[in-house]
C-alpha cells in the first residue's frame, strides 16, 4: 500500500534509514563517546537479534513465561451501550507484568545477554517500564539500577515496591519537575559514566537511533498478533484502531501491524487538565520540532526552546515529546493524532471497569475514551484499542482522588 509517496510493503526495510531517521525526526544527538555505545548497540542488533538462534529464543520467552499470544476481548456490553459500532481489546494488560512494556525489556535484556553485560539501566515514569525490567533483570541474572522521580515514585508506590521485591535498584530522581524527563536525564547521564559494563534499556520509542527502531520492532509482535488474530475472530480487519501516545511504544508496535493495511489509525495524547502549555503532553498536537534526550522529534518548548514542563493524569504518558516514527506518521497523515483529558480518561476508566471487569491503566484509559468517542461518531463498524495496561497500579491514586466514585 502507497500513501503520500511511502511504499508501506517495504516500510520496515526503509525506515528508520541507516542514521535512524524517519524523514527529518531521530538520528542521534549525542557525545562521541555515547555514539560508540550506540553504534555497538545497533551493530549488534542487527547481527544478534536477525539470528535464528535469538529469534527461537524470544518466541520461546515471549510463550512460556510473558503468556503471550495475548487475546482479543469483545467489548461487547460497552458496544452496546454506546451504539452499533463494536469495540475490541488488544489484552496487553495480560500480558506479563501488566502492561505492554514487558515486550521490548525481554528483548533488550536478551540482547544484552548475548552482548555480555552485567547490568541494565533504565527510566521510569508510571513504573511499568521499570517493572519490566526489573523482571526481566531477576529472569536474567543480572544487576539492574532504574531511575525514577520522587513524585512518580509517590504516585506509583506500588510499583516501587514490585520493583525492589524484583532485586533493581531504585534511584530517586529529586531535581526539576521530578517526573519522567527528569528520570531520563538522571539514566543517561548514569550510562554515559557506566556504558563498558551495562546496556540502556529505554523505556520507549524515544532517545537516540537505534533505540526508536529497537524498540517499535519488539513491540511490533503486539500490531502484528492482533491483525491476525482479528481477522480470524471477525472475518475482517477492523475500521479503526487506536492506542494512546507517550513516548509512543504501544501504539508504535500496535500500529506496525495495520499500517500496510486499509484501516483508520489513532494516537491519542493526554490533554490533562487543558491546552495551556504545563497542563498537558500533547507534544504531537501542540509542540513543535526540537532536540531532546538525544533524538529529534516534536517538542513542548518553554520560552527558552527548553522542554516544557508537562502534566496529566497518567504518569506515563507525561513526557514533553514522542517518539521520531510519530512526528514522521503525522508529516506523511497515515496516523491521525487526536487528545483526551484527564477527566475523560477517568470516566473511561470507570465505564471500561464496570462494562467489562477489566480495569485498565489511567494510560490505557485515554485510548478507551478515544474509542468511544469515535464510535459514537462513526455509528457502525469496528475499533480495535490497544489496551497497554491493567489499572493495578493506579488503585491507590483512585482511591486518594475519586474516593466519591467508590460508593
Ligand atoms: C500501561 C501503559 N500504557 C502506556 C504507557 C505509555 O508509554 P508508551 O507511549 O511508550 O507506550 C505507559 C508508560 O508507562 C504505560 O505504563
Amino acid at each position: 500500500m502507497e500513501f503520500n509517496n511511502v511504499n508501506f510493503d517495504t516500510y520496515f526495510k526503509n525506515y528508520p534509514n541507516e542514521e535512524g531517521y524517519f524523514g527529518k525526526y531521530g538520528g542521534a544527538y549525542i557525545t562521541p563517546e555515547l555514539k560508540k555505545a550506540m553504534d555497538e548497540i545497533t551493530e549488534a542488533y542487527f547481527t544478534i537479534c536477525k539470528s535464528r538462534k535469538f529469534i527461537d529464543e524470544l518466541r520461546r520467552i515471549r510463550r512460556e513465561f510473558q503468556g503471550r499470544p495475548t487475546p482479543i476481548s469483545h467489548l461487547e456490553r460497552l458496544s452496546n451501550y454506546i451504539g452499533d459500532v463494536q469495540l475490541y481489546a488488544k489484552r496487553e494488560d495480560l500480558n506479563h507484568t501488566g502492561a505492554h512494556k514487558l515486550n521490548h525489556c525481554m528483548g533488550e535484556a536478551l540482547l544484552a545477554k548475548y552482548m555480555g553485560k552485567k547490568k541494565i539501566i533504565a527510566e521510569t515514569g508510571a513504573g511499568q517500564h521499570g517493572v519490566a525490567l526489573a523482571t526481566a533483570a531477576a529472569y536474567f541474572g543480572m544487576e539492574c539500577d532504574i531511575y525514577m522521580g520522587s513524585v512518580d515514585i509517590k504516585k506509583q508506590a506500588p510499583n516501587v515496591a514490585r520493583m525492589k521485591i524484583l532485586g533493581a535498584n531504585v534511584v530517586e530522581v529529586t531535581h526539576g519537575l521530578a517526573t519522567l524527563k527528569e528520570a531520563v536525564d538522571a539514566a543517561f547521564e548514569a550510562y554515559s559514566r557506566e556504558y563498558k559494563d551495562c546496556i540502556y534499556c529505554i523505556g520507549s520509542v524515544v532517545g537516540p537511533h537505534p533505540f526508536p527502531m529497537m524498540v517499535r520492532d519488539f513491540q511490533s509482535v503486539v500490531g502484528f498478533e492482533a491483525n491476525e488474530q482479528f481477522v480470524r475472530m471477525t472475518g475482517e480487519l477492523p475500521d479503526a484502531v487506536t492506542a494512546c501516545v507517550g513516548g509512543g511504544s504501544n501504539s508504535a508496535g500496535f500500529f506496525a501491524g495495520f499500517l500496510n493495511y486499509p484501516v483508520d489509525i489513532y494516537g491519542v495524547e493526554p490533554l490533562g487538565r487543558g491546552t495551556k502549555l504545563g497542563d498537558h503532553a500533547a507534544s504531537l498536537q501542540y509542540g513543535e520540532e526540537g532536540v531532546m534526550h538525544g533524538f529529534n522529534s516534536v517538542m513542548l518548548k518553554d520560552e527558552n526552546g527548553e522542554p516544557a514542563p508537562v502534566y496529566s493524569v497518567a504518569s506515563g504518558l507525561d513526557y514533553p515529546s514522542s517518539g521520531p516514527e510519530h512526528a514522521f506518521l503525522r508529516d506523511l497523515g497515515r496516523v491521525k493524532y487526536d487528545t483526551v483529558s484527564d477527566d475523560e480518561a477517568i470516566d473511561a476508566f470507570f465505564l471500561l471497569s464496570r462494562m467489562e471487569g477489566i480495569i485498565p491503566a489511567i494510560e490505557s484509559s485515554h485510548a478507551v475514551a478515544h474509542a468511544i468517542r469515535l464510535a459514537k461518531q462513526m455509528k457502525h463498524g469496528s475499533i480495535l484499542i490497544n489496551l497497554s495496561g491493567r489499572g493495578d497500579k493506579d488503585m491507590d491514586y483512585i482511591i486518594e482522588h475519586y474516593a466519591d466514585r467508590l460508593k
